[in-house]
């Protein structure tokens, strides 16, 4: 199992897991932020230090922009926190306003717009890694590379990544860039298994159907990009959330992650995560959680997918799709 995570090797010293904040700054309806969210976001942060993660993922777009302006906030008042963490943030999609449905916007004028936006709101003078959110479908490469390469002379952002894309997306990307893509954030977890099935159910009908093309693990992997996992606590439906009106085998799955857990004296969320982090790609979750109780309850993961046999690591797949494995 490669050693090191592929920012690592890119020379980002990023935490084995980043906590999304896509919860701070009071949710999606508008409203002014008050001091309550400010709080919650030091108490975020703070709780995410004590359990060793030192990433932060943003986006311009969550909370309609309130979520990275609460994180600022703490940053503005304890400025010398700047520099103990990795800041990714990301932009490329547009909501729904009075007049347009919602899109995605690869033009450089609204990445670079977007960027300015995301300094401005979390007090800082560059990000560590931006990523392009959503696939555009009117993506032009040559124009993207024209932003990104701008961003990076200005040092307004160091490093670049996508989110949502498949392999020849990537790909296509790439050929117009020269720099590196180092991530790809995806839907992955013990509850979303796409990812999973697609590599295992190669020549079912049952593995078409999903939303992962062929090889975008493996490409990857082959090209040193972080595969990072958003959703990765599966919303608590395997740590201890109702699952009123959930199907059997997610109920049976919390069961087996509860046992596992008491078996190895550690929490269910290390449980979940460390089955994720098992997996040779060296995913990294991004945790959505902001209740500092359930952050630290994370920081066991790294050691428990080190733990983690191939045995129960299967148990835990069988158990999670509901239906055994071919
Ligand atoms: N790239 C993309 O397209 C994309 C899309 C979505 C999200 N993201 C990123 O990924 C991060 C994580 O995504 P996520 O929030 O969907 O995933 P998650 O980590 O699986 O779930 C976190 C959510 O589940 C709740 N939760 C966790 N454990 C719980 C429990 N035991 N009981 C009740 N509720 C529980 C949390 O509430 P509490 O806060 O109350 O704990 C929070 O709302 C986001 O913050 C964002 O940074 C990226």
């Amino acid at each position: 199992m490669a050693q090191t995570m592929p920012l690592e090797q890119r020379g980002i010293t990023a935490s084995r897991i980043a906590l999304g904040c896509m919860g701070l700054g009071g949710g999606w309806q508008a409203g002014a932020l008050a001091e309550e969210h400010y709080d919650q976001a030091e108490r975020a942060i703070e709780a995410a230090f004590e359990a060793g993660i030192t990433m932060f993922d943003h986006a311009d777009i969550y909370g309609r922009g309130r979520s990275e302006q609460a994180f600022g906030e703490i940053l503005r008042r304890r400025p010398e926190l700047r520099e103990r963490m990795v800041l990714q943030s990301k932009c490329g999609i547009r909501l729904a306003d009075d007049r347009h449905a919602q899109r995605y916007d690869f033009s450089k004028a609204h990445i670079l717009a977007s960027v300015d936006g995301i300094l401005e709101r979390l007090h800082t003078d560059y990000i560590d890694i931006l990523l392009l959110h959503r696939p555009d479908a009117l993506m032009e490469p040559e124009e993207v590379a024209e932003a990104l390469t701008a961003l990076k002379a200005s040092g307004k952002v160091r490093h670049f990544g996508v989110s949502n894309m498949h392999a020849g997306q990537i790909r296509f990307l790439q050929q117009a860039l020269d720099m590196p893509l180092v991530a790809n954030q995806l839907d992955m977890s013990l509850y979303h298994l796409d990812w999973l099935d697609h590599g295992v159910l190669v020549n079912r009908r049952s593995g078409e159907a999903v939303g992962f093309d062929q090889g975008l693990m493996e490409h990857c992997q082959m090209n040193n990009i972080q595969l990072q996992a958003w959703g990765p606590l599966a919303q608590g439906r395997f740590s201890g959330r109702s699952l009123e009106g959930e199907p059997e085998h997610v109920r049976a799955t919390a069961e087996l992650v509860a046992r596992l857990a008491r078996e190895k004296e550690t929490t269910a969320e290390a449980i979940v995560l460390g089955w994720l982090m098992r997996h040779p790609a060296r995913i990294q979750p991004v945790i959505g959680t902001t209740n500092p109780d359930r952050i630290r309850a994370c920081a066991d993961a790294v050691r428990q997918s080190e733990l983690m046999t191939r045995e129960e690591w299967y148990d835990l797949y069988n158990a999670a799709r509901g239906v055994k494995i071919p």
